[in-house]
């Protein structure tokens, strides 16, 4: 993230000196006499030195990063922007500046033609206008078109444009050159050479329009998403280095012959149809339930007013069962014209039952209806919301609580509260709130008795909590148990990425405990306030003095990834920013290895695998990547072997982060796996995970009305 800002600091400054540098050489033939044009070559050699040391440091800085982050957060600087810039650079301190230093007569006479014509030489002018074009671009790039994992092309697409943006002012250069040569005087009137500047500007301007123009049209068209895709026609995939899968022996990577592969049902000999895993289901419900999708006006606590989207006209509605339960749960669409979906997120699901439309089901449309039936094989914290536009969907409120609980329970607790913050948009404007509790709340708990928490996190952002007033352990995160958790401090802050949940247990005090979210100075925000006897006032939060690590706590985790000493596969995932189009309009894109979707490789393994995911934050913004279907074990971050690995199902990566997981891929079928902000999502920050075994006949698209992003 510093070395970001820097770098577009840095290389602006290069812009800056490279462009007064150039001004400078530029108006060298010009002089009248000796003196004044020695005076301009100084003035120019200092800017070019400052231009020079600037990108020394800039170097530097990439260097430094490389040391401290690794390889993959500078790949695509140094192969593209670093080549960029150096090029232009050399050969002015190589071919340029020493002969342009040699004019060093500083007398009143008029200077020779031999002087004038060194210093309107066509090579001039515009190397400076290329050094100064590659520092610009660098800059522009560093923030709107992060290089990541650059082909030859994108390397050679920011050449091709600083010789095209060239082209003007190097004829200009080139007329004066040879007016220069034949003995003529250059036109010296200010009018003259304002009007040839400008004239210089605007053809050049024209050819960076039409240049602008053809990559609008190109990115326009090659964005739109088709109306119908099926999830096979996988033009890109990644094998993550691994044996051959079923996919490339078939063909599949090869888009035509893998199609032809699929009409003629060749290739699916072998595959699994998604819709048949569904796990045994035979056994009948131990629980069933009803969710109606429906619209309704909500009220807040406060009584601000949603036009909501609901399951069962209820603000998170609770599913609680218990482990080992076999779950059914009807999904009637009354009136969500859009269509509705369910996703059980963090919940490990076979694939037929995981809720993402066009890939494991189709959208259940108003009128329809679709029964989810799957055992409860994890105890825990989960919630489960729509996969059918979910940025949408989610926001406005088409999600509840799934809460698994064990049987006999080692620790059992005297009060139970689940927390689920969100963030609603009213007729108020944006207010959070903890279910429709956008205030305080005041509970009665007895000194001694035993509270758990469970925090649930349905906003796109990270959110913070402070529980302040007593010592707490986090006793899961993201429904999975962690062993011998030491207790917290309570100036310790929880911070839970979108999409996450923390289980939180501590033992009433007595004196008051309070729970908000947010800043210590947010005084508006929901809160939790945990009493005894007379009802005190309002608590005042402190700002805390740490945040809760996951990598330095408890136990860690042991399985079959954590002793694993090689794994079967390895993928990447750099996260990086850029601007461009998705589904033909413009955007910031969030982007995972340079794309976004559909035009992300699909991560293909086999049933067994031991897989192992990078994930390296390039960008300017923090990205909760959730996979479906599997719990992922956290081995390294920056680098390092995290003291307790642990176990999370939405892995919060901020800026300048980096993450080591792995996985075994024992849950076969295809899973999203996403940025969890769902505002990413839904331009394109997703790829997917399949099994080579396995084939899904759903349709995304507009045709299908199958939207799963
Ligand atoms: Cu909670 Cu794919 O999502
Ligand atoms: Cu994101």
């Amino acid at each position: 993230m510093f070395v970001t800002i820097a770098s577009i600091l840095l290389t602006a400054g290069m812009t800056l000196f490279w462009g007064v540098a150039g001004m400078m050489a530029a108006s060298l033939p010009y002089a009248r006499i000796n003196r004044s044009l020695n005076r301009k070559r100084t003035f120019m050699l200092w800017a070019a030195g400052i231009a020079m040391l600037l990108s020394a440091v800039w170097y530097a800085a990439i260097a430094l990063q490389f040391a401290n982050s690794g390889w993959l957060f500078v790949e695509g600087t140094v192969k593209t922007l670093v080549p960029l810039t150096l090029v232009p650079q050399l050969y002015l301190a190589v071919m340029i500046l020493p002969k342009l230093k040699g004019l060093r007569n500083s007398d009143g006479n008029p200077p020779t033609q031999e002087v004038l014509r060194t210093a309107a030489h066509p090579s001039v002018m515009p190397s400076f206008l290329a050094a100064a074009l590659a520092s610009g671009i660098s800059a522009f790039s560093t923030f709107f078109a992060q290089p990541v994992l650059p082909g030859l092309f994108q390397i050679a697409s920011r050449f091709l444009l600083i010789a095209l943006l060239l082209l003007v002012p190097a004829l200009f250069a080139y007329r004066s050159y040879l007016k220069v040569s034949r003995g003529e005087k250059l036109e010296r009137g200010i009018l003259a050479r304002l009007l040839k500047f400008a004239s210089a500007a605007v053809l050049t301007f024209v050819v960076a329009i039409a240049i602008l123009v053809s990559n609008v049209l190109v990115g326009v068209n090659a964005s739109k998403l088709p109306e119908a895709s099926d999830m096979m026609n996988h033009d890109r995939m990644d094998e993550g280095g691994g044996a051959a899968t079923l996919m490339s022996m078939s063909g599949g990577s090869d888009h035509q012959q893998h199609r032809a592969h699929h009409a003629s049902g060749s290739a699916g000999a072998d595959q699994i149809e998604v819709a048949a895993l569904t796990g045994d289901i035979s056994a009948p419900a131990d629980k069933t339930f009803e969710l109606v999708a429906q619209q309704k006006q909500m009220t807040l606590a406060s009584g601000s007013v949603i036009d909501a989207w609901t399951y069962n006209g209820e603000i998170a509605p609770e599913l609680r069962v218990q482990h080992g339960d076999m779950v059914e749960v009807k999904l009637i669409n009354q009136d969500v014209d859009s269509g509705v979906t369910i996703h059980w997120h963090g919940y490990n699901v076979p694939n037929a039952m995981d809720g993402v439309p066009g890939m494991t089901q189709n959208v259940v449309k108003p009128g329809q209806s679709f029964t989810y039936k799957f055992r409860a094989g994890q105890e825990g914290t989960y919630w489960f919301h729509s996969h059918q536009q979910a940025s949408e969907q989610v926001a406005k409120g088409l999600f509840g609580t799934l809460i698994v609980e064990l049987k006999e329970e080692a620790e059992t607790f005297d009060e139970q509260f689940t927390v689920i913050n969100h963030r609603w948009m009213t007729d108020q404007g944006q207010i959070d709130a903890f279910g429709n509790e956008d205030g305080l709340q005041w509970k009665q708990v007895q000194p001694g008795e035993t509270v758990k928490l469970r925090i649930i996190n349905t906003h796109n952002l990270s959110q913070k909590y402070l529980l302040q007033g007593t010592d707490f352990r986090v006793t899961s995160i993201d429904g999975m148990k962690i062993q011998d958790p030491q207790p917290l401090s309570d100036q310790t802050a929880l911070r839970l990425g979108s999409g996450g949940r923390y289980d939180v247990a501590f033992t009433m005090p007595n004196h008051p405990v309070f729970l908000k979210l947010g800043n210590a100075k947010d005084a508006s925000n929901p809160g939790i306030v945990f009493y005894s006897g007379a009802k005190p006032e309002k608590p005042v939060s402190q700002t805390e003095s740490a945040e809760f690590d996951p990598s330095d706590y408890g136990q860690p985790v042991v399985n079959d990834v954590t002793a694993a000493e090689k794994f079967d596969r390895e993928f990447q995932m750099i996260l990086g920013n850029r601007m461009g189009f998705y589904n033909g309009t413009f955007h910031f894109l969030w982007t995972i290895n340079g794309e976004v979707y559909p035009r992300v490789p699909t991560l293909v393994v086999k049933e067994g695998d031991k897989v192992k995911t990078t994930f390296v934050n390039k960008s300017l913004g923090e990205h909760p990547m959730h996979l479906h279907g599997h719990h992922m074990t956290v081995l390294k971050k920056n680098g390092k072997k995290v003291k307790t690995p642990w176990l999370t199902d939405t892995l919060n990566v901020l800026p300048g982060e980096s993450y080591e997981v792995g996985f075994v891929a024992d849950n076969p079928g295809m899973w999203m796996d996403h940025c969890h902000n769902l505002d990413h999502a839904a331009t394109g920050m997703i790829l997917h995970l399949m099994y080579d075994n396995v084939r899904s006949s759903y349709e995304v698209g507009t045709r299908s009305g199958n939207l799963p992003d």
